[in-house]
């Protein structure tokens, strides 16, 4: 078989070494060829192409970032998009796609196979977020850098009386607050998925600073207080209807600094939750899912993604996996709410 390969959307640890996996077990085991497409969704789209041979595999495991670019380009908001893959893909002599991605992108993936393409997925993204799936690589990874983080900056926070604000990395979920908060040992957790009153989080601040202890609280990007909305770097809307977002730890900073009369100062850890090398449970993960992945192709059943279930590597439907967000649960948040204050 001659098999495309693409990662699209925010890059995250271990896509690199998902693409190993699959052109080692699909070249070595199976004996197939395979064709890199550049910048997710933008490679078949605009015939945008790299070799991908065992040598251009070599020494990429612990490599962070992708080999092949990505993109967040959606060929269902391009004019005569989908028609242009399907020619791309067939003038290739291409028989089928591994797609990386995260919801937008293996959300296309769900929508290509409906018009026809035999496409397998595999689930990444630092978010957490997928349905189907126990979890995502690149999650491990982005959870160990912001517990470092926290772990820093408690030291420098106790040494200077100040509260520290850890803005974290999350749209829709709180996973990478959620967990790195409980790791790290945060005095408040912010998620998306539940408003927060500011009110409450200044008394569970002022009772840390009572204690005299430097308080730290772990805001998700996308949370949201009470009486507003979430905080915005850019309103301009991507391919997939997204905002950037970004400042609520800037914004909460300030309020606590002013309701506490306490020094409160923010750090955003943005994209370095995202680069660099990927920690062994990713990496293995990664490896896992990209041999599970060719080995679907390799067996024809297309349409499903590849997902982690207990220790086990599963096939499940792409249309369940993209059905819906798998968001942070009242009863998990519940467990960490013993913490605050
Ligand atoms: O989906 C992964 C993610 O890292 C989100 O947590 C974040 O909101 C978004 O990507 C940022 O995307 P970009 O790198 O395009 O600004």
């Amino acid at each position: 078989m001659r098999i495309g390969v693409l990662t699209g959307g925010g890059d995250c640890p271990g896509l690199n070494a998902v693409i190993r996996a699959v052109v080692r077990k699909g070249i070595e085991t199976y004996g197939h060829e395979f064709v890199g497409y550049r910048d997710g969704w933008k490679g078949p789209l605009e015939g945008l192409t790299r070799p991908l041979g065992l040598e251009d595999v070599e020494d990429i495991l612990a490599r962070g970032g992708t080999i092949l670019g990505s993109s967040r380009t959606n060929p269902y908001t391009v004019d005569g998009g989908v028609d242009r893959i399907r020619e791309d893909v067939r003038a290739a002599g291409i028989d089928a796609l591994v797609v990386i991605g995260g919801e937008d992108t293996l959300g296309v993936a769900k929508r290509l196979t409906d018009d026809g393409l035999g496409v397998v997925g595999v689930p990444k993204t630092i978010d957490n977020d997928l349905s189907g799936t126990d979890y995502t690589f690149g999650f491990d990874t982005a959870v160990s850098i912001a517990t470092e983080a926290i772990d820093r900056l408690r030291t420098t926070a106790e040494s200077h009386h100040r509260a520290l604000v850890v803005e974290v990395m999350g749209r829709h979920a709180g996973w990478i607050a959620l967990h790195s908060g409980l790791a790290g040992g945060a005095n408040v957790i912010l998620v998306p998925e539940r408003r927060f009153d500011i009110d409450q989080v200044a008394a569970w601040v002022k009772h840390r600073f009572d204690q005299e202890y430097a308080p730290i609280i772990v805001v998700a990007e996308g949370a949201q207080p009470s009486d507003g909305g979430e905080a915005l770097q850019s309103d301009e809307i991507d391919a997939f209807g997204h905002v950037r977002l970004g400042g609520i730890g800037i914004w909460l900073a300030a309020e606590l600094e002013q309701r506490t009369g306490h020094e409160s100062r923010c750090v955003v850890l943005g994209h370095i939750q995202r680069g660099g090398t990927p920690t062994a449970y990713d990496r293995v993960l990664a490896t896992r899912f990209g041999l599970h992945a060719i080995d679907a192709v390799h067996e024809g059943e297309f349409g499903v993604m590849v997902a982690l279930r207990g220790t086990d590597i599963v096939r499940v439907p792409l249309a369940e996996a993209t059905a819906e967000l798998k968001t942070v649960p009242p009863e998990r948040y519940a467990e960490a709410e013993v913490f605050f204050g």
